[in-house]
């Protein structure tokens, strides 16, 4: 990291995919995630004349106290400052992150986790997860106006999650561990203009639109009993008509279906974007064998990076 120093406190946060249930999860239905352990985000905590957050990867120093209100790591450090009844510490909270920004990934919810877990080491007292989780929600609401929640949840559980809105999320059990390729288009996609067309859309035609959230809902579910049975290969037909439906809500693209069709035909099992779609990354289900020559499809298709994860 960019200080010398030993710092005061530490705190991470992982990544996530969404296995199913992208979209659909906005109006109600159920969505299944997962924490992506290899892609991270880091904040440490140094001592400093005033409350500053050094963020690395961005090149950019931002003074809490005179930050704007929509500065999503400013709000994170107010909301928990607030939530400990405490005021502004004098300190340089460094973060910085492995997960690519605007690519489906979780990135915003990671680095605001991480912030808020940093301070709560700093000031030696701790949260109940869906307390930060809650927190973390409210960071989600500036980077679109009306998340889920998944995301913050998966992020700050760090297990494989059931999620439906508003009710609190299943942490399940997955007895048969499975691996997934991720692979990034590189095209960055941020969540809230795929969101927010997908609700233009559902407006115009709630008919179908609701159709298609009703057929992916059964998706999720179908793909829930199949993860806590271990039939995890089971799990690549749902993925592949996941994604046909996600086509249809007007979320894919040309680049994200070369790469869903390259990892099909290199042996993946079933393959679908995660996230918001439109860009960002996808994910292929693969046999630990093929995991080597899925990759190499991938990567000659186009893919920027390919990230191999388990879900245990
Ligand atoms: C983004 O990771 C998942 C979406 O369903 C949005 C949300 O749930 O808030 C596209």
């Amino acid at each position: 990291m960019s200080n010398d120093h030993e710092p005061l406190a530490t705190g991470s946060a992982a990544g996530k995919i969404i296995l199913f249930g992208e979209h659909a999860v906005v109006y109600g239905r159920p969505a299944i995630a997962a924490p992506v352990q290899q892609l991270r985000a880091y904040a440490e905590i140094h001592p400093g004349r005033k409350c500053q957050v050094v963020a690395v990867d961005l090149n950019r120093v931002i003074d809490v106290a005179e930050a704007p209100e929509d500065d999503p790591i400013a709000l994170m450090v107010r909301l928990a400052c607030h939530e400990l009844g405490r005021s502004l510490p004098p300190w340089r909270i460094v973060i910085r992150s492995d997960i690519p920004m605007a690519a489906g990934l979780g990135s915003g919810a990671a680095i605001a986790a991480a912030t808020a877990r940093a301070l709560l080491a700093g000031f030696r007292v701790d949260l109940p997860l869906a307390r930060l989780s809650e927190m973390v929600y409210e960071v989600e609401k500036l980077h679109h106006g009306s998340p889920s929640g998944i995301d913050n949840t998966v992020v700050v559980y760090e297990k494989p999650v059931w999620f439906v809105r508003g009710w609190p999320p299943e942490p399940f059990a997955t007895p048969r561990p499975f691996h997934l390729l991720i692979a990034d288009t590189g095209i960055p996609s941020p969540t809230r203009f795929a969101v927010a067309d997908v609700r233009a859309a559902w407006q115009k035609d709630p008919v179908r639109y609701e159709a298609l959230f009703d057929r992916i809902g059964r998706i999720a579910a179908e793909a829930r009993r199949h993860i806590e049975h271990g039939r995890s290969a089971d799990l690549g037909p749902l993925m592949d008509e996941n994604q046909q439906l996600l086509a249809k809500l007007g979320v894919s693209s040309p680049e994200l279906e070369r790469l869903c069709a390259a990892a099909r035909a290199a042996g993946a099992l079933g393959a679908k974007l995660s996230g918001a779609g439109r860009g960002g990354n996808m994910i292929a289900l693969v046999e630990p064998e093929k995991r080597a020559q899925v990759k190499q499809a991938l990567l000659a298709a186009g893919a920027k990076r390919v990230v191999e994860t388990k879900v245990a």
